[in-house]
C-alpha cells in the first residue's frame, strides 16, 4: 500500500492533520493502537483557545463547538479565599470556549469519516522505517484483523501522544524536561456548576480548578502527590479536600454530588527537537507536553499542525525543500511561550512541601500583582485565549 503522508496516531492532531491535508487535495492515512471508543470516553482538558474554535469552524471540522461549546469570557483567579475576575473580553478582545477534547475527536472523527478518510483504529505491531533514506519510509502494523501490512509513504507524522514510539527516532534529539514533585487529582461529579467561569483556586491546601462539563456533571481537580492512588480517596475525604481549597466567607459554594470518574494526571514540562528528521516530521505531545494548568496541550498540537499543514502544502505541492525545516522553528516559537505560561500558571497556584515562608509570600505578592495590576492580568488574558497565530 501506498500514500502520501502516513499519520500515526489518531487523536485531534492527527486527525486535524489529516483533514487540513485532505482540504489541501494530499492524501492520508491515519494509524492509531487505540479503539474510537476508548479515545471518545478518555476524559481530557476542556478549554479551547480562540484560534483553536476559528480552526475547527472555518476548516469545516466543527460547528457544534459554537452551539455546545460555551464562551468564557474569562476566568475567577481565586486566593486568601476571595475571587477575582480577569476579564479576557476587557482586556484583550478574546475569549475562550469550554468544548471538552472527547468532544473535538468527535467532530473530527466524523468529518474524516463523511469526506471519505482513510483511518485505522484498533492496530498493532506499529514500527516506521527508512524515514532518512532516498526511497519512501514504510509504516509495518498489524491491522484490526490480524494481518500484517506495510504502508509506504512520502512524509510520515507521527501524532502518537505523549508515549510517542515516532519520537525516539530522531537519532540527533534533543530533549529539555523538568518534572513537578504534586500531581492532579481529577474527578468527574454529578452536580450543577458551582460558578458560571472556571475557578483556578491557590489555598494552603494547594491548587484546585473548578470546571464545567454540562448542566448536571461537573469536572474538578485539586493538587495531590504524584503517587497518590485515586481509589484510596473516600468521596468525602476528595469533597472535604475540594472544599478546603475553595473555603472563603464571600458566599462561595461549591455543589456536591456523586462522583462519576476519577484518576490522578500525569504532570511534567518536556519539549524535543528538532521536530523533523528526513522524512518524519513530531507534532503535538509527540514533541512536547505542558503541565494542565492553563489547558495548553490540546491548543499547542492543534498550533502544531495549522502550521505543518501549510509547510507540508509547501514541501509536496511547490517542491519546496525548505519548507519541512521550516516547521520546528515555526511550530516551537509558540511551543515555548506556551511552556513558560503552563509552567508559570502552574508554579503561581501550586503549593510546594517544604516551601519557606519567603516562598509562600512570594507567590501571595505574585498573585496580587497578577489580580491588581492591569499589565499582569493582561498576560494571563493573552496567553489564556491564545496568542496570535504566526
Ligand atoms: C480543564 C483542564 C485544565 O487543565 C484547565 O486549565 C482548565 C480546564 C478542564 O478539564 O475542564
Amino acid at each position: 500500500e501506498r500514500t502520501t503522508v502516513a499519520i500515526v496516531g489518531g487523536g485531534p492532531a492527527g486527525l486535524m492533520l489529516s483533514h487540513l491535508l485532505h482540504l489541501a487535495g494530499i492524501a492520508t492515512v491515519v494509524l492509531d493502537n487505540r479503539e474510537v471508543a476508548t479515545i471518545e470516553t478518555t476524559h481530557r482538558a476542556g478549554i479551547l483557545e480562540r484560534d483553536s474554535v476559528r480552526l475547527l469552524v472555518d476548516s469545516g471540522a466543527s460547528d457544534r463547538v459554537l452551539t455546545e461549546g460555551h464562551e468564557h469570557q474569562g476566568i475567577a483567579v481565586r486566593f486568601g479565599g476571595a475571587s477575582h475576575r480577569i476579564d479576557f473580553q476587557e482586556l484583550v478582545g478574546a475569549s475562550c470556549w469550554l468544548y471538552p477534547q472527547t468532544e473535538v475527536f468527535i467532530d473530527l472523527h466524523r468529518a474524516r469519516t463523511r469526506d471519505g478518510g482513510d483511518l485505522r483504529y484498533g492496530i498493532s505491531d506499529t514500527a516506521v522505517h527508512d524515514v532518512a533514506g532516498d526511497g519512501p519510509a514504510v509504516v509495518a502494523f498489524t491491522d484490526a484483523d490480524g494481518v500484517p501490512r506495510r504502508l509506504e509513504a512520502e512524509i510520515v507524522v507521527g501524532a502518537d501522544g505523549s508515549r510517542s514510539i515516532c519520537r525516539d527516532l530522531v537519532p540527533d534529539r534533543r530533549q529539555f524536561f523538568r518534572e513537578y514533585p504534586f500531581a492532579w487529582f481529577g474527578i468527574l461529579a454529578e452536580t450543577p456548576p458551582s460558578a458560571p467561569e472556571l475557578i483556578y483556586a491557590r489555598s494552603e491546601h494547594g491548587f484546585a480548578l473548578v470546571s464545567q462539563r454540562t448542566e448536571t456533571v461537573q469536572r474538578l481537580y485539586f493538587q495531590c502527590d504524584p503517587t497518590e492512588d485515586p481509589e484510596a480517596w473516600s468521596e468525602e475525604r476528595i469533597w472535604e479536600r475540594l472544599q478546603g481549597c475553595l473555603a472563603g466567607d464571600d458566599g462561595f459554594t461549591l455543589h456536591e454530588g456523586p462522583i462519576i470518574q476519577r484518576s490522578v494526571l500525569p504532570f511534567r514540562s518536556f519539549v524535543q527537537t528538532p521536530m523533523r528528521h528526513g522524512r518524519l516530521v513530531l507534532a503535538g505531545d509527540a514533541a512536547h507536553t505542558v503541565p494542565p494548568t492553563g489547558a495548553k496541550g490540546l491548543n499547542l498540537a492543534l498550533a502544531d499542525v495549522r502550521v505543518l499543514a501549510e509547510q507540508l502544502e509547501l514541501a509536496l505541492l511547490k517542491d519546496d525543500d525548505g519548507a519541512l525545516d521550516a516547521y520546528t522553528d515555526r511550530a516551537l516559537a509558540r511551543v515555548w511561550k506556551a511552556q513558560h505560561f503552563s509552567y508559570w500558571m502552574t508554579t503561581m497556584l501550586h503549593r510546594v512541601e517544604g516551601s519557606t515562608p519567603f516562598d509562600e509570600q512570594r507567590q501571595l505578592g505574585e498573585l496580587a500583582t497578577l489580580v491588581g495590576s492591569r499589565a499582569g492580568s493582561t498576560y494571563l488574558a493573552e496567553g489564556y485565549t491564545g496568542w496570535p497565530q504566526q
